[in-house]
């Protein structure tokens, strides 16, 4: 059968390529330590999957309204009051299916074809492929270490053209492990202010935040602010709810409107009984979140240390989401067992062939002198693979 041009231009997403060949290496029988995931390695929390099943038990197996079922808007709009001091109304907010589904469907909604789109790197691998989806075009504004990977008001300044639509940002930050202070981010939302830049905020590592690090959602830094962003926002890495699609935009009435009407013709509504299942994590989950978060600091902060202590790799310390994104650009130019390592898709390939560990090249996220590693894993399997990375290294 004939393929579309558009289908065509799109790479599957290589963050879960690496997840399923290290998937299939392990069916195999071999040993592989994989630092692919991006997902919790923790079971969703009982109580959370009560209240779906109650909900099933009760007969919520029909359609529901297509942004979602009244209670849960309504939970989301308490929480985003409560927690990031911004006032939307219900109706100013869509369930989705999945977060990676706001962020698309937001697009669709507000990009016209021709429109450019600033996408700071590293940037999630995804957000490539839904611009090109909406027809529009993104320019990427590159970064590095001595600004924590992070974008300045004076490069954002620079990069505003007439065509300009939209700023994703992305705090805290996949794969980049680092995240914006209130006050960087106020500095950004002060040079967006007398444009027309959109901005979409992607706040699915909210939750995940390390030592005196804080969470500030873009759209309550001001008025401004505010009426020019989408906040996006899920279940998954917060609550350990990956598999049960569970995501949130929150905005302008008239865009969460747009994207009802799209929604109503693609997926229409979230799972019914998963619903429940939101409500529940969103009024009980605190203190649930809190020993997942715990745990991942202790281990982020123990893989960057021995990260560290690798000659030729440099990480800088996550203070957000669970990843390490260290630069390992010293090591190109080498041969190691008999591959000679040029890129971050080199150095990945040989990894996962000659030490049998899974790790996404930074090339993927738009930084090609790194690789990031997911500590969504355990602290043996951190040691593990980190001490396979090391040996592998040294050969
Ligand atoms: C930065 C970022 N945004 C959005 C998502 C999508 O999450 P989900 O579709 O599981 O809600 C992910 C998942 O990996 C992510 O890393």
């Amino acid at each position: 059968m004939k393929t579309s041009k558009r289908a065509q231009s799109i790479p599957p997403s290589e963050t879960i390529a690496v997840t399923t060949l290290a998937k299939q290496l392990k069916a195999q029988g071999i040993d592989v330590v994989s630092f692919g995931a991006g997902e919790p390695d923790f079971d969703t929390p009982q109580f959370i999957k009560d209240a779906a099943i109650e909900a099933l038990q009760k007969g919520q197996t029909k359609y529901t309204p297509t942004p979602g079922i009244p209670e849960l808007r309504k939970a989301i709009a308490d929480k985003l009051r409560k927690e990031n001091n911004l006032n939307y109304t219900p109706e100013q907010i869509i369930v989705n299916i999945g977060a990676k589904h706001s962020i698309y469907e937001s697009m669709q909604a507000v990009l016209d074809p021709g429109d450019e789109v600033l996408m700071p790197a590293p940037y999630w691998v995804t957000y490539p492929q839904t611009v090109k989806l909406a027809g529009a075009v993104a320019k990427v504004l590159e970064t590095d270490a001595s600004t924590g990977y992070k974008i300045t008001p004076k490069q954002l300044k620079a990069a505003i053209g007439s065509k300009t639509a939209l700023l994703i940002l992305n705090s805290p930050n996949n794969p980049g492990g680092f995240t914006y202070s209130p006050d960087e981010l106020a500095a950004l939302a002060e040079v967006l202010k007398g444009t027309d830049v959109m901005v979409i905020s992607d706040e699915i590592y909210e939750k995940l935040v390390y030592g005196d690090t804080k969470f500030v959602s873009f759209a309550s830094l001001s008025e401004d602010a505010y009426s020019r962003t989408l906040t996006v926002n899920g279940f998954s890495k917060a609550y350990s709810m990956t598999g049960w699609r569970m995501g949130y935009t929150a905005g302008p009435s008239n865009a969460i409107k747009a994207m009802d009407s799209l929604q109503s013709h693609m997926t229409q509504n979230a799972v019914a009984f998963a619903q429940y299942g939101a409500i529940a994590a969103l009024e009980k989950g605190d203190n649930d979140i809190e020993k997942m978060r715990q745990q991942f600091e202790n281990r982020g902060s123990h893989m960057a240390k021995r990260l560290n202590a690798i000659e030729g790799v440099s990480c800088t310390q996550p203070t957000g989401a669970f990843y390490c994104f260290p630069d390992v650009s010293a090591h190109y130019g080498r041969t190691i067992g008999g591959v000679k390592i040029n890129s971050s898709g080199d150095f990945a390939q040989a990894l996962i062939e000659q030490a049998n560990v899974a790790i996404v090249p930074g090339g993927a996220f738009g930084c090609q002198g790194n690789i990031r590693l997911s500590f969504a894993c355990s602290m043996e399997q951190i040691d593990k693979g980190i001490d396979r990375l090391e040996k592998w290294l040294k050969k």
